[in-house]
């Protein structure tokens, strides 16, 4: 699991440690080591290292940006979604992405970072979301195939940070979690009903979204353990608690039967269960095309950026007008 990578830089921070934490920093870390070690959770108020700190902050912005960013391939679809209530339900989908995001964006204040801060690293391209929103949307059985494998992708990487060490992340996560499960069986639900009862081109068209998203959503798990040299570090701090090989390989466990009740092909010739493994083995995943569109080279990166500082501007007034309205209550409260 350790890779050079990793091991150069626990050297590195290991004697930076001793240079320049003092006796009391020293107890200091040793009581959260034991802390973590014992499973307990940390709070704001609490002592951290500062390496924890930034990887959370890292982790929890960057988990916020998506949630937003993940509203705005899906918002396209809301003025299309076929019936009354598939426009209710994705309405309702959509605002809950945005709440997951507010509730993230809180918990990672409570790291000393604030939120226009966050905003400004996403809107200047600094900070990542998660690469998935890459990819375009193309017809509305994406949008229940976006239901069905990213949030089902999402729900197995989000499971385990409800017992994250990190007290207020994790209860973040427990509220999104219960909503995630519900996107997910929306989206099933709607290619159900169209691979049940649909014409053969609405089933044609739910074959082809889910020959596009079914790779990009293993690569939401991130690289494989042996090229992951910071997975070590977040599972040592109790920031990470499964890995990434592991959680990709519970996904395509759990999703093959359910493919089979759907009626599509998972798009690998190479996915059978092995008998020996008591799993299923499955194809290589292009990691070329992975770092590709982390790098911001993917189908999408641009137009979705720049959907979003868009949004942002177009915002604006209504920041405005709240803070001016913040600004005369207070006003009236001090001459009451
Ligand atoms: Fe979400
Ligand atoms: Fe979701």
């Amino acid at each position: 699991m350790y890779t050079q990578a990793m091991d150069t830089m626990a050297r590195e921070s290991g004697a930076k440690l001793e240079k320049v934490l003092s006796p009391d920093e020293q107890r200091l870390q040793e009581r959260f080591d034991a802390r973590i070690d014992a499973g307990d959770f940390i709070e704001a108020k609490d002592w951290m290292p500062e390496n924890y700190r930034k990887t959370l902050l890292r982790q929890i912005s960057q988990h916020a940006h998506s949630e937003i960013v993940g509203m705005l391939p899906e918002g396209n679809w809301i003025g299309r979604a076929p019936t009354l209530k598939r426009k209710a339900i994705l309405l309702a989908k959509v605002q809950d992405e945005g709440g997951h995001g507010l509730y993230l964006y809180a918990a990672a204040e409570t790291l000393g970072q604030s939120r226009d801060e966050m905003l400004g690293a996403l809107h200047s391209g600094k900070a990542k979301y998660s690469s998935i929103f890459n990819y375009p949307t193309l017809t509305w059985a994406d949008i229940g195939v976006i239901g069905w494998l990213v949030d089902g992708a999402a729900i197995m990487n989000q499971v385990p940070i409800c017992r994250c060490s990190y007290a207020p992340y994790a209860r973040a996560m427990i509220r999104i979690c219960r909503e995630e499960s519900f996107h997910q069986r929306q989206g099933y639900d709607s290619l159900l009903v169209m691979m049940q009862n649909g014409t053969p081109a609405q089933k044609a068209m739910v074959q082809d979204a889910v020959d596009r998203w079914w790779w990009p959503c293993l690569m939401m798990f991130g690289p494989p353990d042996d090229q992951s040299p910071n997975s070590a570090q977040g599972m040592r701090w109790g920031i990470k608690r499964v890995s990434n090989d592991t959680l990709r390989q519970k996904f395509v466990d759990a999703t093959v039967q359910q493919a089979q009740v759907l009626g599509v092909t998972l798009p690998d010739p190479d996915l059978k269960w092995n008998e020996a493994r008591g799993q299923h083995d499955f194809g290589t995943i292009d990691w070329d095309e992975f770092w590709r569109v982390v790098g911001g080279d993917g189908p999408v990166n641009r137009e979705r950026l720049g959907a979003r500082v868009k949004a942002w501007d177009d915002g604006a007034w209504v920041r405005e007008a709240a803070l001016a309205h913040a600004r005369r209550q207070q006003t009236k409260k001090e001459a009451a």
